[in-house]
């Protein structure tokens, strides 16, 4: 008896959407396949360029890598490319939205897709709370430079002493602790409100956004690029010396350094899978999605490496863990370029807001699906009788990242995001495993190349990434995936659609609603 009945709630837990089903739930959507493969490439672009690289890299260095941190970037960029091999396969054999929540239903079942849809909270939602601290410390900055000031307790998370240059900032003989980061908070706010409203980020904007982010980083490439090589040896003799810095213990610097801040800048990267969300509106999803993952990993990688030489190279590298190291290399170009510190500050700024904006988009996508599955209350998929938008789910997105934002720290924010996104990631490349042992005849507009020596070695480096976080956030993590397990039995297994013998729900016309990067009339 006792093993029928966990026979029978293994099957529950393991029950797969057929990719039949899955297909006639996406054929509901009057979504037109209009994103080409630019358009694809520039939306991985669009999304993967943030905080990574405007906020992220700077502790990376001064905390944990020194120069070094660029080959951080190299270990970052080689995991990502692994993963963003097997989610190229499985875009082009499954083209389908919901990413990795959905190929999680149709490969490994559905107890799996309830776990990728915890990790992908931390991935998306935790990730918008994270990009938003990085937005408030860029807002406090360039205030700074016209003279403004908020007041500095209400600039970091709660009990963190406020540091300035590396060193505590005394009033009064008094350490400054923050109580309160209101900048971010109030943006996780107010980006919220615009998608309850409707207003979305279209194609065309995302590609103007993307513009932005990309120019501010080639002008600090190129101008600080000609600075460098007019004193190469100079500054390398000074700042690259020596280029690894020797291990001092707990992950810092050395080889353990290079792994620890490869875990890191690793969220610099996060985005490029957003792309395979896009199924449904790719004119040719199997050529151009592998185009666009691969594609739009490997400009940012280049980008992000000569970002990263050229910041290590003009400032030492422990001056480095600032809110805006961007800007604050630019200081040291000279005080003529004193102008394009505050250029590079407006559109980190910019450019930061769209992230956060496609982070908690994708997010409050991800619920509604969830929710259309069964899998979390109906209360998630309700549509806006107005605006057409899952409003409550959004409020609710919106609310919980804004006090994420508020009172954590972004290293502990940013750390959490990346084993979240980690583990997502290697179940991605278990699932092409699956897919291929399960399916081998499935067609396939993209097959990952050395099968399975490649997706065996993105699960692999995803979990040793995993394993150079610090314990605390580790422990957090497996309390935090501890709960999520008991939901599913509390409630996601009693309520699945699946589990009834039920399609998606189907909400009629409203069933679909605008996407920030998914908006096919301007995508034309
Ligand atoms: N990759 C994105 C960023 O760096 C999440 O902000």
């Amino acid at each position: 008896m006792a093993s029928t009945q966990q026979g029978g709630l293994l099957a529950r837990m393991m029950a797969r959407k057929s990719i039949a089903q899955v297909q006639r739930e996406t054929e509901k959507s009057e979504l037109k396949r209009t994103l080409g493969k630019w358009n694809l490439l520039l939306l991985g672009v669009g999304c993967i360029i943030g905080a990574g690289i405007f906020v992220r890299t700077g502790s990376a260095a001064a905390l944990h890598a020194g120069p070094a941190v660029l080959l951080s970037f190299v270990v970052a960029g080689i995991v990502c490319a692994f993963a963003g091999l097997c989610y190229a396969e499985l875009s082009s054999t499954l083209p389908v939205s919901g990413s990795a929540y959905t190929y999680g239903y149709t490969t490994l079942g559905e107890f799996v897709a309830w776990i990728m849809g915890a990790l992908l909270l931390l991935e998306y939602g935790l990730a918008a709370s994270v990009v938003a601290v990085g937005w408030g410390g860029y807002v406090v900055s360039l205030l700074a430079d016209f003279g403004l000031q908020i007041p500095p307790q209400f600039t970091g998370p709660a009990g963190y002493p406020l540091m300035k240059d590396g060193v505590p900032v005394l009033v009064d003989g008094q350490t400054v602790t923050t109580i309160f980061n209101l900048p971010a908070f109030l943006i996780c706010i107010a980006l919220a409100g615009l998608l309850v409203v409707g207003v979305s980020e279209s194609a065309k904007v995302n590609n103007v956004i993307v513009a932005i982010k990309v120019s501010v980083l080639t002008a600090f490439i190129v101008v600080g690029g000609l600075i460098v090589l007019s004193n190469f040896t100079e500054l390398a003799a000074k700042n690259w010396t020596p280029f690894i810095p020797p291990n001092t213990g707990d992950g810092e610097f050395g080889v353990d350094g290079i792994m620890r801040a490869a875990s890191i800048v690793f969220f610099a990267y996060i985005g490029f899978e957003a792309v395979s969300t896009a199924g449904q509106e790719a004119r040719d999803p199997k050529k151009d999605m592998p185009f666009g993952i691969i594609g739009s990993l490997v400009v940012c990688t280049v980008i992000y490496m000569l970002v990263a030489a050229i910041m290590t190279l003009l400032v030492p590298y422990n001056t480095l863990n600032v809110p805006d190291p961007v800007a604050v290399v630019v200081d040291n170009f000279g005080a003529s370029w004193g102008w394009l510190a505050k250029v590079i500050k407006v559109g980190a700024i910019i450019g930061l807001t769209s992230v956060v904006l496609v982070l908690m988009y994708a997010q409050t996508r991800i619920f509604y699906t969830m929710a259309r599955d069964g899998l979390l209350p109906h209360v998630f998929s309700r549509v806006h009788p107005k605006f057409q938008t899952p409003w409550i789910n959004t409020i609710l997105v919106g609310f919980v990242t804004a006090v994420a934002a508020g009172f954590f720290d972004i290293n502990v924010l940013g750390d959490m995001t990346s084993v979240g996104t980690l583990a997502a990631f290697a179940i991605v490349c278990l699932s092409v495993i699956y897919l291929r042992r399960s399916a081998p005849d499935l067609p396939r507009g993209f097959s990952v190349p050395f099968y399975p020596v490649l997706p065996v070695l993105g699960i692999l480096s995803c979990i040793y990434l995993i394993t150079t976080v610090p314990w605390n956030v580790l422990q957090f993590f497996l309390w935090y995936m501890l709960g999520g397990v008991l939901l599913y039995f509390v409630y996601g297994i009693h309520n699945s659609r699946l589990g009834k013998g039920l399609d998606q729900e189907d909400l009629g016309d409203m069933a679909e609603f605008p996407g920030p990067v998914l908006d096919n009339e301007s995508a034309r």
